[in-house]
């Protein structure tokens, strides 16, 4: 088998890819490890900055999330009990957000790949890269009992942070920025209305919390918890009580669809790129939940990647394949340090160092006077802008 460009993983960074050679003619084949439903199951985070959406929507796999989506143009900042509501929009000129569950674009973009008929192949395993350096990279993986391989000019390395396709790549060429922080969240999915039409990301001297949603009917909540929690030691009560004490009284409870632990780190691997073997999308970074940025940056390399490859196989050279780490590592740098920041300014700190916390709390209250302050927080909410 042959293709242009072979994809390493199904999640929003493969996807999208694919969707976005196929408009402009490039083939491409992705290899899936786990089964479709697992992939259209998997509660992830869920907002999308307002460039990702029209990036989708350029891509043509923007139309439920139109229907469905919930466009955002605030969102409320709480701090010492009180609820600082930020105008998105009136400090942006006019940009929103858009909550859209990220597996549910995972589903959209799965059934128009298989609907157009084009290959995407789910529960493939031990899937390996090979000859990477050179011009003929090679995939290799075993399918329904059999050995099977795939000859391509690229590889897109899609295959999340615990993929294949960034361990691949000779540790002396790599770069690593690690970051664990010494929190978690523990997040459960509800069946209650939102607590408000708006976010609230709540700082609370128990620890962090954050009110979404995935509908009008459905709630995402989020709390602080130690990075080791054991989720046996909450029962739905403990979570509630937990929730209500740190976002107020107004939230409304209900049955608990589904509940999780989700890590925070904020990583870079650097260079992006290794031959012929691209990362995109977590298999290079990872930025802790805060910011709501995984899927969007995900996006953003992705444009940039399309952008490289349409050149090249147009014949029209290797100059911006070669500058595509540069590229997008400038955005993913920015991002970063916002994730870190929102981060770092909302949680608790059990080492509690008593000067770091009068600090954080007099940058809180600046930010909630401050239209400068508002203006740096809106702009890097909604997203910053793309490099192609
Ligand atoms: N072979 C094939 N597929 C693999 C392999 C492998 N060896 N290892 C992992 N995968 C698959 C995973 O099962 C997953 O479906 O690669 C996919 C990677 O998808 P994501 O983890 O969703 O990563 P990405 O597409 O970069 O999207 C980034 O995902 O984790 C969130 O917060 C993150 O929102 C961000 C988004
Ligand atoms: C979500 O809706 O899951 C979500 C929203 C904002 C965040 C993180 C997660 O910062």
């Amino acid at each position: 088998m042959r293709t242009q460009v072979g994809i390493v993983g199904a999640g929003p960074a493969g996807l999208l890819l694919a969707q976005m050679l196929h408009q402009r003619g490039i083939d491409a084949v992705v290899l899936e490890a786990r089964s479709r439903a697992h992939v259209e199951s998997r509660i992830r985070a869920g907002l999308l900055e307002q460039g990702a959406v029209e990036t989708m929507d350029e891509a043509g796999v923007a139309g439920r999330l139109h229907r469905d989506g919930l466009v955002h143009h605030g969102l409320q900042l709480r701090f010492g009990g009180q609820g600082h509501r930020v105008d998105l929009s009136g400090l942006t000129g006019g940009k929103v957000v858009t909550i859209y569950g990220q597996q549910e674009a995972v589903k959209d973009m799965i059934a128009i790949r298989l609907a157009a008929g084009l290959p995407l192949h789910f529960e493939v395993d031990d899937v390996a890269v090979h000859d990477i350096a050179t011009a003929r990279p090679r995939i290799t993986w075993r399918q329904d009992g059999q050995d099977r391989a795939l000859d391509c000019d690229v590889i897109a390395g899609c295959d999340g942070f615990h993929g294949i396709c960034r361990p691949s790549i000779p540790p002396a060429a790599l770069t690593v920025f690690d970051r664990a922080y010494p929190f978690a969240w523990l997040g459960i999915l509800s069946r209650s209305p939102p607590m408000s039409e708006e976010l609230v990301y709540a700082r609370h001297a128990d620890g962090f919390a954050l009110a979404t949603m995935r509908s009008r009917s459905v709630s995402r909540l989020y709390l602080q918890c130690a990075p080791d929690e054991d989720l046996s030691a909450w029962s739905d009560d403990r979570i509630w009580s937990a929730l209500r004490r740190r976002l107020g009284d107004t939230l409304e409870e209900g049955p608990i669809l589904q509940k999780g632990v989700t890590a925070m780190r904020s990583f870079v691997a650097e260079p992006m790129r290794h031959g012929r073997l691209f990362l995109a999308g977590d298999a290079a970074h990872i930025v802790p939940p805060t910011g709501a940025k995984g899927m969007n940056l995900a996006i953003a390399d992705v444009r940039v990647l399309v952008c490289a490859l349409e050149a090249f196989f147009a014949g029209r050279g290797e100059a911006l394949m070669d500058a595509y780490s540069a590229t997008c590592l400038d955005r993913v740098w920015k991002v970063q340090r916002f994730s870190w920041w929102m981060t770092q300014l909302l949680h608790r700190y059990d080492d509690h160092d008593a000067f770091e916390e009068r600090v954080r709390m007099a940058e809180l209250d600046y930010l909630a006077g401050s239209t400068a302050a508002l203006t740096t927080l809106a702009e890097n909410y909604v997203g910053l802008p793309y490099a192609v």
